[in-house]
């Protein structure tokens, strides 16, 4: 398990940009001069970004900055043009299908869209995240699960706060409901990093905060590395140690959050 690390582990530059500080194996990610290119466009121009474990990351930019393209590329999702991607000490680039396969399963992914089941329980769900260490059918359903898996399923539920829930059909739940579903089930996956694209960004504002502050906290209380997306600058500065700024390929500023402000943040936004 993840040993959380000071959240100040990074130090700047006088540009503001963080260095590479720390030895690379205390680092969750490290990604040095990443180049992605759609067609004509650049898209990623030589990025570079060090994460220290234990810290949370907001990731920000314009539409079409390249923030979704630079999580994907850090899982090779996507594949990167150039450049060194160091995902939990591995070199990404370097790794062959099953060793890829193996590294994400220690990554769990939260989408904007929760893509659960929906006409299976919220219990099944939550199983199916452990499919990523078990290829066990058994996980498939939660009849058929072991009663471990099941109470372990259960117990993540109430770490979500909805242990009520677990027979409710996933298509019966709401928006925020569904996407703390979607939390336990990545809690399931017992992740290093949690990666969150725009993790709130189609829920009601009660609810993108309470899935926020639930998504740090629970970071938070495993020590776990947490990188999320956002176009919400209140959710930028409250629930990162750090904020990330993506304009023209290329990482704009890199801040610790203390003492920020919105308005300091809208640069970006050129
Ligand atoms: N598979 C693809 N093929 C071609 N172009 C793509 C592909 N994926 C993304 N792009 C383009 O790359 C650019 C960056 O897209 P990306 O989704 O990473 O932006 P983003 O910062 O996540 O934006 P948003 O805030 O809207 O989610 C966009 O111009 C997009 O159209
Ligand atoms: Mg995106």
């Amino acid at each position: 398990m993840a040993v959380a690390v000071s959240q100040r582990a990074f130090v700047q530059d006088a540009a503001g940009l963080s260095a590479r500080c720390v030895p690379a194996a205390e680092h969750d990610l490290v990604v040095g001069g990443l180049i992605k290119q759609f067609g004509e466009a650049t898209i990623l121009d030589g990025v570079g970004l060090s994460v220290p474990r234990g810290q949370s990351v907001a990731l920000i930019g314009s539409n079409g900055a390249g923030k979704s393209t630079m999580l994907r590329c850090c899982l090779r999702l996507i594949e990167p043009d150039a450049g060194e991607v160091s995902l939990l000490g591995e070199d990404i680039r370097a790794l062959g299908a099953t060793g890829l396969r193996r590294l994400r399963r220690r990554i769990g992914f939260v989408f904007q869209k929760h893509n659960l089941v929906p006409r299976a329980s919220a219990l099944t769900n939550v199983l199916h995240g452990a499919i990523a260490r078990s290829r066990s059918p058994r996980l498939w359903h939660q009849v058929m699960a072991s009663r471990q898996a099941r109470e372990e399923a259960m117990a993540c539920l109430e770490q979500v706060g909805l242990a009520d829930f677990a027979e409710r059909r996933a298509d019966r739940l709401s928006g925020g409901q569904s996407q703390r579903i979607a939390i336990a089930r990545t809690l399931m996956q017992r992740p290093d990093i949690v990666m969150a694209d725009e993790p709130a960004a189609s829920l009601d504002p009660v609810a993108a905060e309470e899935v926020m502050a639930l998504l740090y906290s629970l970071m938070r209380k495993q020590g776990l590395t947490l990188i999320y997306t956002s176009h919400n600058l209140r959710h930028a500065i409250d629930y990162a140690d750090r904020v990330v700024g993506l304009r023209g390929g290329r990482i704009a500023f890199d801040q610790a959050t203390d003492g920020q402000d919105s308005a300091s943040l809208e640069a970006v936004y050129g």
